[in-house]
């Protein structure tokens, strides 16, 4: 469910319409609902009423402040990967204690940032960093609540790039060796050992997934318990699909259900880490055509967004449904949907069928609010996009478009540089 939808044939965000913000924010722009978003949340949330549960968002899929404030105002905590991503949920006002801190690598300086903002938990990825956290603790004199973050070893079914639970990846430790770091989590001083962790991948769209990681982790739960280790604080990760194309996921409740039963019985608040359900289907990309271009083998449709503003088409394949910010009756045409940037590899749509965008016109690239803006870059120095939030009949710009000054801020030219040749 979200809130963009056509009006008398023009696409509406809530109750603006979207080229009325392009007229005055210029494109290329990622507008968002807020309605839509705090919708995902309220029903996310509401999915695991009866057991106790907290709803932490995964910042990485988009940590505007804004996004962030909307969530935290509705009670959300935060899933971290980063010092970065630590001082932007702070500032958007998160409570520490709902802050929960995961990552294969951690630094020095990342670590005493949480220890010292007392952040709930960090998920810990292997024995390594499960020393060096005690240690910074000790230094710090406070005690670190953790989890260990355990690689259950199922497949997600998902893209390999974003599997992330196999034995094969880089994540967590292997659920073969928990019970020994457990016991060694233990015995090191200055550590609390509260949680146990998983998070098997992104855009899962079966139940089965979930629910096999939960009997895994369930099983060494009892086992710890054996061992006088009382896990107060399951999480469970994110990686609940969505649609962008025909995909048919689990609806959130039925995800929620279906996990609260496994889980009956068991003396645990549930931590969960959902990114893309939440915010996925809550932002759309807006570009202008430039230019059409006919080769002899291909039709492109030339826009102002690149892989740079969104990259998951190119770094992905992944599929984003295309439509016309203006309707009018027009043919289908099979055409590439490509961008300013000098790589081949540049298009937000390939050899598909799309409607015949023609030039000047308004293009919705939807489903893009997870996992857009927040991994855009720079490349071919072009500035990166606003970011705009619609509320009712407001809009606001909740992230300016960068300008050339950006570009080069930081940079500098060394002073045998500066005489002339
Ligand atoms: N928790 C952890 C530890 C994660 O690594 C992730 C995502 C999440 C939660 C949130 O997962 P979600 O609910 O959004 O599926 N850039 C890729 C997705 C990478 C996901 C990385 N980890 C994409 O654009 O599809």
């Amino acid at each position: 469910m979200h809130h963009f939808h056509y009006v008398n044939g023009e696409l509406y965000c809530e109750d603006v319409p979207v080229a009325l913000i392009a007229e005055k924010a210029g494109t290329p722009f990622y507008l968002y609902s807020h309605a839509t978003l705090s919708h995902h949340y309220r029903i996310f949330d509401a999915a695991f009423a009866g057991f106790p549960h907290l709803v932490c968002f995964a910042v990485k899929a988009n940590s505007n402040l804004a996004i962030l404030r909307t969530l935290i105002a509705l009670g959300a905590g935060v899933d971290i990967v980063s010092g970065g991503e630590l001082y932007r949920s702070l500032q958007a006002g998160v409570d520490p204690m709902k802050v929960v801190y995961s990552g294969v690598g951690k630094n020095e300086a990342e670590i005493r940032q949480a220890l010292r903002a007392g952040i709930l938990m960090f998920n810990i990825e292997s024995s390594q960093e499960l020393a060096e956290i005690s240690r910074l603790a000790g230094r710090l004199r406070t005690t670190a609540r953790i989890a260990l973050r355990i690689n259950p070893d199922i497949d997600p079914q998902t893209h390999p790039y974003i599997s992330t639970g196999l034995k094969k990846n880089k994540f967590g430790i292997d659920i073969e060796r928990a019970l020994q770091d457990y016991r060694r989590a233990r015995e090191l001083p200055h550590l609390d050992v509260v949680g146990a962790a998983c998070h098997i991948g992104s855009q899962i769209t079966e139940l089965r997934p979930f629910l096999e990681a939960v009997g895994r982790l369930k099983s060494l739960i009892r086992e710890l318990a054996k061992e006088g280790i009382a896990i107060r604080f399951l999480d469970l990760g994110g990686g609940l699909g969505i649609t962008y194309d025909r995909e048919t996921p689990p609806h959130p409740q039925e995800y929620g259900q279906a996990l609260v039963k496994e889980l009956q019985g068991l003396d645990v608040t549930l931590i969960l880490e959902p990114g893309r359900v939440l915010v996925g289907n809550a932002g759309i990309l807006v570009t202008r055509v430039h230019y059409t271009k006919d080769t002899e083998a291909k039709h492109f449709i030339i826009v102002d967004a690149g892989m740079n503003d969104l990259a998951r088409p190119s770094l992905y394949g992944s599929y984003h449904a295309l439509h016309p910010v203006v309707e009018r009756p027009r043919p289908e045409v099979e055409a590439s949907l490509v961008g300013p940037i000098c790589e081949s590899g540049d298009f937000l749509a390939k050899d598909r069928l799309m409607p015949a965008f023609t030039p000047g016109e308004l293009v919705a690239v939807m489903s893009a609010g997870a996992y857009g803006f927040s991994m855009s870059s720079n490349y071919n120095s072009r500035p990166r996009v606003a970011e705009i939030l619609v509320k009712d009949t407001e809009f606001y710009v909740i992230r300016k478009r960068e300008t050339y000054r950006h570009l080069i801020q930081g940079e500098a030219i060394p002073d045998f540089l500066k005489e002339a040749p």
